[in-house]
């Protein structure tokens, strides 16, 4: 090929004098390009040899010519893509916002309560007021008289749930991780014995199961929970600070520690299973689907060709090969939100969020009594799609009509009612999710993402 290259070269004369010398500075540049067409062009050696001198200087002519205007349409495209990506930021920053301003709470955010049940040292409760808010005692609404958190943390929520409703007879507390429900037993257990009234009244089971298991776990405490089914039910889902804080677990991307990302400890599967041994299609699509990473190829080759040296094996590794690819800090593109969305993706991957989260909806749905109400908190997109789309489904049953429509201001007292959506089978009570006030968005950075969904069987 190269040997033909020279060929074709010395074939084609200098464009101004008609010699065949190569060492023309203008005839080498036409060259160049000149060879560039012919060979990618579907003619063979032997074809290009016999075209003629001038017929080569002129389609080469007409190449950089073309060359030229490639180079100035893809500068000027290069300029209107950096001011459309401009655009676009700004104009997804203002939808962003106006979104927010159609669903922000417009609840009273106070700080004080909030630091009672929760501290940046362990887990500050996300929309504690908006969750109380759900629940709360109401002339026309049934008793809390069984409550079941699926996601109990550090126990904010629960803590605060148990305290304002003196009518809860049954509280079960459950967590996947051993280390959060074992912090959540002592603390609400702390509370009873702070409380002789509670102690008195309230049963008190705390589980490290998957919330996956809830119609299991209701069986277990007692049947008669399972047939008539509990009155509330909250989701609140994601990690807790103490899980992200411990660089051990491999949940933090500023912080090394092995690649780990289990919510559960004992389960088999780590992040670095992933990165090191699936298939390279795998290891993309959870970059793509899970990470909703826009890069996906690049970084799936980075992490395959890392298997080379022997794999990644800590958080650390795995940002350094990210930084590498994208150097820059800030933006979509920096670093931080690209390695942000890998260990979004890998964490999904690792604790099977999404499937799990779905079958749990409909488990818990089945699990509420009548009028019994499920609040699921989501703190990303995908996960809030699957709680907006299995409610409405749940609601409807499969393949029917929607049997109600879309209400307007809701008439009774509840004023954190904006529109419903009914159906057969339940009240979706939250046509669009609550996300936080501007006043806890402000406080606590980490609720910003927080939508939150509620849903009411009939
Ligand atoms: C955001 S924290 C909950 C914080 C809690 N509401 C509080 O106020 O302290 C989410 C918790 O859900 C737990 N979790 C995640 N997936 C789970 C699952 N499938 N089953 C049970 N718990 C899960 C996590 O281990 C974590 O402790």
């Amino acid at each position: 090929m190269a040997a033909a290259r020279i060929l074709f070269l010395m074939y084609l004369g200098c464009p101004s004098c008609n010699c065949s010398s190569l060492t023309s500075l203008s005839s080498l540049s036409l060259l160049r390009a000149a060879s560039t067409f012919h060979f990618n062009s579907n003619l063979t050696y032997s074809g290009v040899a016999r075209y003629n001198t001038s017929k080569s200087y002129n389609s080469a002519r007409s190449i950089i010519h073309e060359k030229n205007k490639k180079k100035k349409f893809s500068k000027k495209r290069d300029d209107s893509n950096k001011s459309k990506k401009r655009d676009d930021s700004g104009w997804s920053a203002r939808a962003e916002s106006l979104v927010k301003r159609r669903t922000r709470s417009d609840k009273e955010f106070v700080w004080e309560h909030v630091q009672r049940y929760g501290s940046s040292g362990t887990h500050v409760p996300v929309m504690l007021g908006e969750v109380l808010e759900v629940f709360a005692p109401r002339p026309h609404r049934p008793p809390l008289r069984s409550f079941v958190d699926c996601t109990v943390g550090a126990a904010g929520h629960s803590s605060a749930i148990i305290q304002a409703h003196s009518e809860l007879q049954l509280y079960v507390g459950l967590d996947v991780d051993p280390l959060a429900h074992e912090k959540a037993h002592i603390r609400i257990h702390a509370l009873m014995n702070e409380d002789c009234s509670l102690a008195s009244k309230l049963n008190v089971y705390t589980f490290s199961k998957n919330f996956k298991d809830i119609k299991s776990i209701l069986r277990d405490v007692d049947e008669k929970f399972l047939i008539h089914g509990v009155d509330g039910i909250l989701m609140d889902l994601g990690m807790s600070s103490m899980q992200v804080n411990n660089a051990e677990r491999g949940f933090s991307v500023l912080s090394d520690g092995p690649l780990d990302m289990r919510m559960n400890p004992q389960a088999s599967l780590k992040a670095e299973d992933i990165l090191n041994s699936w298939p390279e299609a795998e290891v993309g699509r959870i970059l793509r689907e899970y990470g909703e990473e826009g890069n996906w190829q690049r970084l799936q080759k980075k992490i395959v060709n890392a298997r080379l040296d022997g794999g990644l094996h800590s958080t650390g590794e795995l940002v350094n090969l990210i930084q590498k690819i994208f150097p820059a800090s800030g933006g979509r593109n920096g670093w931080i939100k690209t390695a942000t969305r890998v260990f979004q993706g890998l964490r999904i991957a690792v604790n099977n969020e999404l499937q799990t989260l779905e079958d749990a909806l409909y488990a818990c749905f089945d699990c509420l009594s009548s009028r019994g109400r499920l609040v699921v908190i989501s703190f990303h997109s995908l996960e809030d799609r699957i709680v907006k789309q299995t409610f409405l489904d749940i609601i409807v049953n499969k393949g029917e009509e929607m049997d109600g429509n879309m209400k307007g201001k809701d008439d009774n007292d509840e004023t954190w009612i904006k529109q419903k959506i009914e159906g057969r089978k339940g009240t979706i009570l939250t046509k669009r999710p609550i996300t936080p006030s501007e006043e806890e968005e402000r406080l606590n950075r980490r609720c910003r993402s927080a939508r939150l969904r509620v849903v009411q069987k009939v």
